[in-house]
């Protein structure tokens, strides 16, 4: 029958059974002893198994001695103990049927060696086959499944905001518009410039850059809701932690404060990094081994240590004292920059860091004005190695402030009507955050650049495959 790799090594298949294992060659070396072995992958897990071809098979020259890298096969033995060490098992090959050649083994890019992280972006399509970039695929999916479980075991729903929308959550102007190329089978309401994207929505329309506003009005009715999905930002950045197009969850608690939210998100990331431990092991080892060595202990070091919790107050007097020169001001009403991030959360404390109540004029208009009202109850979760991972707030729950705030930022007020309205209908104290979805990979799996967190990177000049 057949079975993946996975099943074959972790034990769950007998010695002495017949199997079929289908996957792709990784490598092939050939003994004296008229013996081919075949390390085959099939994406299942990290570790190849080996597949021992004798020549006495009916194709082993005509085929099995061309087999190169990258060549799809199906091979069908018996299970053995292998007599190597290291690997458990291997399969007898009693045949070895060639389902899909490799055109030009010379010029194929994905070869048995080494490539850097710069090359393999540019052959995107092709780099989940090397051994980093499988592991990385596999510690996302398990990321993004422990996500959901979280948040399932605690009764939060999941709501699937839109993608398409009229309203800039972050009052950024971060937006892609969003138009359209065929329009014969519309009604043309502009009878000079076409504004395709009015044409069809009546408006314009853009692409999310959060789901936020829509997921607030499912917490005010649902209490515990969250999103997961992409997310886009025009925003010309082009460094190694911003993405045009990236996803994000985000969760939304009713009758919740700041510090609830604080207490959502420490426990979240918690549960998420002990996941990514037990159920990714020996992807999170080879990732140890291979790609960021600390990979495995600051994710360890993270689960144990409780969060420090601070206010930009207090992080902007940290700053301003510290021995060391930042590139950017330290100036009480500034937002902090990276560095300063990076300052805090590695050097200054040593672990992760939730700054709370910022500036009110450095963050967004749906944030709740503090007492002082100088301060809106904000918050960043700072993470040694990275900097931003979340960023959340308590929202603003009283009408007459969330106008002035409407005012004060420019927006036009007649686009957030319906956002409004939660402040009309028994609104309550609620609270939320996002994180960003590659971020957190780019953590788990120590990359050192996001465009390697998502399978196809949108960034300034690149919407390529
Ligand atoms: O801090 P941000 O802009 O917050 C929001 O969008 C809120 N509406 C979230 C909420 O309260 N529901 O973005 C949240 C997170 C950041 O902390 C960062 O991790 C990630 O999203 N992020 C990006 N990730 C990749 N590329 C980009 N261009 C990103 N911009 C933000
Ligand atoms: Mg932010």
């Amino acid at each position: 029958s057949s079975a993946s790799v996975r099943e074959i090594l972790s034990g769950r298949v007998a010695a002495g059974t017949a199997v079929t294992v289908q996957g792709w060659i990784k490598t092939r070396r050939d003994s004296k002893a008229g013996l081919s072995f075949l390390a085959v992958s099939d994406g299942s897990c990290q570790d190849n198994i080996q597949v021992v071809a004798p020549n006495t098979l009916d194709n082993y020259d005509t085929e099995v001695l061309k087999l190169t890298s990258g060549c799809a096969v199906r091979c069908s033995g018996k299970l053995v103990a292998s007599q190597g060490k290291g690997q458990g098992m291997e399969i007898e090959g009693a045949k070895v049927e060639v389902v899909g050649w490799v055109d030009d083994p010379e010029t194929y890019p994905i070869q048995p060696k080494p490539h850097t992280m710069e090359f393999l972006r540019e052959v995107a399509h092709l780099r989940p086959r090397t051994n980093t970039f499988g592991a990385v695929a596999r510690i996302r999916h398990t990321i993004a499944q422990a996500i959901h479980r979280y948040f399932h075991e605690r009764e939060f729903f999941w709501v699937n905001t839109p993608i398409v929308t009229a309203s800039d959550c972050e009052g950024a102007g971060q937006m892609f518009r969003v138009s359209t190329l065929d329009m014969l089978n519309l009604p043309r309401t502009d009878k000079g410039g076409i504004d395709w994207s009015k044409d069809f929505f009546g408006k314009e329309a853009y692409l999310t850059v959060s789901g936020q506003l829509a997921v607030e009005g499912y917490c005010l009715a649902l209490s515990k809701v969250y999103t997961f999905g992409p997310t886009f930002r025009a925003e010309n950045s082009n460094t190694t932690r911003h993405l045009a197009e990236f996803w994000m969850i985000e969760p939304e608690i009713a009758f919740a404060d700041l510090n609830d939210d604080a207490n959502l998100a420490e426990d979240f990331l918690k549960y998420i990094f002990n996941a990514v431990l037990n159920e990714r092991g020996d992807d999170m080892k080879f990732i140890a081994d291979r790609v960021e060595k600390s990979a495995i202990t600051r994710l360890e070091k993270f689960i144990s240590a409780p969060f420090e919790r601070i206010d930009y107050t207090q992080a902007i007097d940290i700053l301003k004292k510290a021995p060391k020169k930042f590139d950017y001001p330290v100036e009480w009403g500034n937002d902090l920059q990276t560095e300063h991030e990076r300052y805090l959360a590695e050097e200054h404390i040593g672990r992760p860091v939730v700054v709370m109540n910022y500036p009110e004029q450095i963050k967004s208009f749906y944030m709740r004005l503090n007492d002082d009202e100088k301060t809106v109850a904000a918050m960043d979760v700072l993470a040694p190695g990275i900097g931003e991972i979340i960023g959340g707030s308590q929202r603003e729950e009283r009408l007459d402030y969330l106008d002035r705030r409407i005012q004060q930022f420019g927006l036009n007020p007649d686009s957030y009507q319906w956002y409004r309205d939660f402040r009309r209908y028994g609104t309550v104290p609620h609270a939320g955050f996002g994180l960003g979805f590659e971020r957190l990979v780019v953590y788990v799996c120590g990359l050192t650049n996001i465009r390697d967190a998502i399978p196809y990177p949108r960034t300034p000049g690149h919407a390529e495959f």
